[in-house]
């Protein structure tokens, strides 16, 4: 950045209160870090095998029922390690022998290319479509479907439907869950990491099971096929059931997001979450609509995520505008490292304030003012 750059400084009244946009690690709500501050000198540092803890736990895994609205057969499982170790466990544990894979951008390509490597697996069929855009699945002749409910690293959201009514659909919802709804008919298992909408810490990994997600797991973890015992999802499923991970997690974590979860539900739940999200997304998008230089990268509105809002700039370099912001305290809005596009992505989650989105439209008006 330019001298003159870096020294665009924002007028005090048109800052955000609070200046997280980022898609996660996302804006973490003062009134849960108070929470955890005040139960700390009894919560954090105790044995996660102890009540305490464990009772926190069970909040997190009755909220997140709850917030779904689950059928009673459902079960909320939980583990160490985040989606990515999901991704890992679940290609031993989910997929018996071959999976179908929309691929849309990084996240849904990378449980892509863990399948693909699997030495156990058969190779999957992958569905692929253009950043920006979203392929529609096909029923086939397949145990498992798999596809991201929301795609960060583009900002595109999937519909969810069951292809067939054979083969299980696995759902990587890591940055949707508690900000879009969604129909447990259409899905076995939902699974995701609590350190976006749900607006906690990273390292934990919880997957929102069906029946018969539930009857795959406890087969494929007796079965011969050899598991590591850190990714074998029938150990994680009967250390859920005690309340607790197979091994010592994140207490922080744990409690920060059922927080959120309580938050989300006392708030009006996951309907409430999702108008909230569509509230803030919806200034977004019709901003960039009303401007010469920007337009949201989605073009099919359907497509566009509540959550992850990705917005292209031309004639005005997106990078600067982000350091700008940066500099004044309004951070990461960067597009995602890997999409190489002249572009911001901004983070609508449940705990960002419309207003401060409002705010955020405003500076970015008055930086892209200043640079012409
Ligand atoms: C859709 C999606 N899937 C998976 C991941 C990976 O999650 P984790 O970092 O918890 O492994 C992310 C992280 O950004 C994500 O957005």
């Amino acid at each position: 950045m330019s001298a003159t750059e870096t020294s665009i400084s924002l007028p005090a009244g048109l800052l955000p209160k609070d200046g997280r946009f980022g898609s996660g690690p996302s804006k973490v709500r003062q009134d849960a870090i108070s929470a955890l501050f005040e139960l700390a000198p009894n919560y954090l540092g105790t044995s996660h095998r102890q009540k305490t803890v464990r009772d926190h736990v069970s909040r997190l895994r009755n909220g997140l029922s709850s917030l779904f609205q689950l059928p009673a057969d459902w079960e909320i499982i939980l583990g160490n390690g985040g989606t990515t170790l999901f991704w890992d466990a679940a290609s031993f544990g989910l997929i018996e022998s071959v999976s179908q894979h929309l691929a849309f951008g990084e996240f849904s390509s990378k449980f892509a290319t863990v399948v693909q490597k699997a030495p156990h697996l058969g190779d999957p069929e992958i569905i692929s479509s253009e950043p920006g855009t979203c392929p529609s699945a096909v029923s086939s002749n397949v145990d498992t479907y798999a596809l991201t409910h929301n795609e960060t690293s583009t900002g595109v959201m999937a519909p969810l439907a069951r292809p067939s009514n054979d083969g299980l659909v696995l759902v990587d919802a890591t940055s949707a869950a508690g900000a879009i709804s969604w129909d447990p008919n259409e899905v076995d298992c939902y699974y995701f990491a609590p350190q976006k909408a749900l607006a906690s810490d990273g390292g934990l990994w919880l997957a929102a099971c069906s029946p018969s997600a539930l009857e795959r797991i406890e087969r494929l973890s007796s079965a011969d096929r050899w598991s590591p015992a850190g990714l074998d999802l029938g150990i994680a499923l009967a250390n859920s059931r005690q309340q607790q991970t197979y091994n010592t997690p994140s207490l922080a974590t744990i409690f920060l997001a059922a927080e959120t979860v309580d938050w989300i539900n006392n708030s009006g739940g996951l309907l409430w979450a999702e108008q909230r999200c569509l509230q803030s997304s919806g200034i977004i998008y019709r901003w960039a609509t009303d401007r010469s230089f920007a337009q949201p990268f989605v073009l099919d509105a359907d497509q566009r995520s509540p959550v992850v809002c990705t917005v292209d700039f031309e004639g005005v370099d997106a990078d600067t505008v982000s350091a700008v912001l940066r500099a004044n305290g309004i951070i990461d809005t960067e597009s995602y490292r890997k999409l190489g596009r002249n572009q911001l992505r901004l983070a609508t989650f449940p705990s960002v304030d419309p207003e401060d989105v409002e705010a955020l439209c405003a500076c970015i008006d008055y930086i892209v003012d200043a640079l012409n």
